[in-house]
């Protein structure tokens, strides 16, 4: 296993530092074996998980394996763009991904020069991401961990930048997830997080879609800039975008009827709107720390 990497992971029981052990790691202090799989480590704390994320793994399993050849679609190449408007990444930058499913944000980062960690709960994302790292040249600066963002086994005060996109709903303990990333940040740094608007912001006719939605993907709750503030009362909100507006819904909605939809122009109205709160359904703040942002 990469060398770097183990010596940027702890044991997500105790903290304590991990050393390779033939084909797994362990931890020196609590003595703790963890296994790894085509070499990427299962830091998992609690076995077995939780009935929630046992779910969530289900759910994400079947998602990844229907997922096709990578590509960046306009949406993500917009989620970006807003971080850079915050964040400036520099070269060697350690980044962590959190929940990062298809790993886009971590694979685009890693385009950029920055060194990415991709964590998420459910295997068969990672294993793509990794594959989809090597395919691109990229193997070195993408790093993979299976892990629950709850009890993040990375160490403390070596991060640059941490995304947390359409995660922290899908979490029990969001405010114990937002400890971890405020533990494992260094004293500077940036912060990436999306997640569901509040209800009160989204036109009352499109509750019951959100409602379905949300079971089926086990969302949890839904946020606002002011939650999300007060989850982060460390950091300072440099940015906030609200997306998802009723054209971009309508678009989804259209789509799902058999119709063609040109992504980029409903992402460009989509952006031109991204001040106004009322009627949209995604919230997206940046943060930063120690910034004076
Ligand atoms: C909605 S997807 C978001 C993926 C990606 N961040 C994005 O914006 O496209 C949520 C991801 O979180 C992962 N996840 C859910 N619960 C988790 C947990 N407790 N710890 C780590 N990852 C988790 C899922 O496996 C899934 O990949
Ligand atoms: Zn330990």
């Amino acid at each position: 296993m990469n060398t770097w990497l183990v010596e940027k992971l702890c044991c997500p029981g105790c903290g304590g530092r991990l050393a390779q052990v033939g084909e797994g790691l362990k931890c020196s202090a609590c003595s703790r074996s963890f296994e790894c799989h085509d070499d990427i480590p299962i830091l998992v704390a609690q076995d077995p998980a939780d009935r929630h994320t046992a779910e969530q793994v289900e759910y994400f399993e079947k998602e990844a394996r229907a997922r096709g050849e990578y590509s960046i679609e306009p949406w993500q190449r917009r989620y970006l763009e807003r971080l850079r408007e915050s964040y400036v990444p520099c070269d060697g930058d350690l980044v962590v991904d959190l929940g990062a499913g298809s790993g886009f944000m971590a694979i685009e980062l890693a385009k950029l020069n920055c060194t990415c960690i991709a964590c998420d709960i459910t295997l068969t994302n990672l294993v793509q991401v990794s594959t989809v790292a090597r395919r691109l040249g990229l193997a070195e600066r993408v790093h993979v961990v299976c892990c629950d963002v709850q009890n993040l086994p990375i160490g403390s005060d070596i991060v640059d930048c941490v995304i947390a996109n359409s995660i922290l709903e899908h979490l029990p303990r969001d405010t114990r997830a937002a400890s971890e990333i405020n533990r494992v940040c260094r004293r500077r740094a940036g912060l990436m997080v999306s997640a569901p608007l509040a209800f009160k912001y989204i036109y009352p006719p499109f509750w019951p879609i959100h409602f379905v939605h949300d079971r089926e993907m086990g969302h949890l709750r839904h946020y606002d800039d002011m939650s999300l503030a007060r989850i982060f009362s460390d950091w300072e909100q440099s940015c906030v975008y609200y997306t998802g507006h009723f054209r971009k819904v309508a678009a989804r909605l259209a789509e799902l009827v058999g119709m063609s939809v040109d992504w980029e122009r409903v992402e460009q109205t989509d952006r031109r709107l991204e001040d106004k709160r009322y009627g949209a359904s995604t919230v997206i703040c940046v943060f930063g720390r120690g910034t004076g942002a």
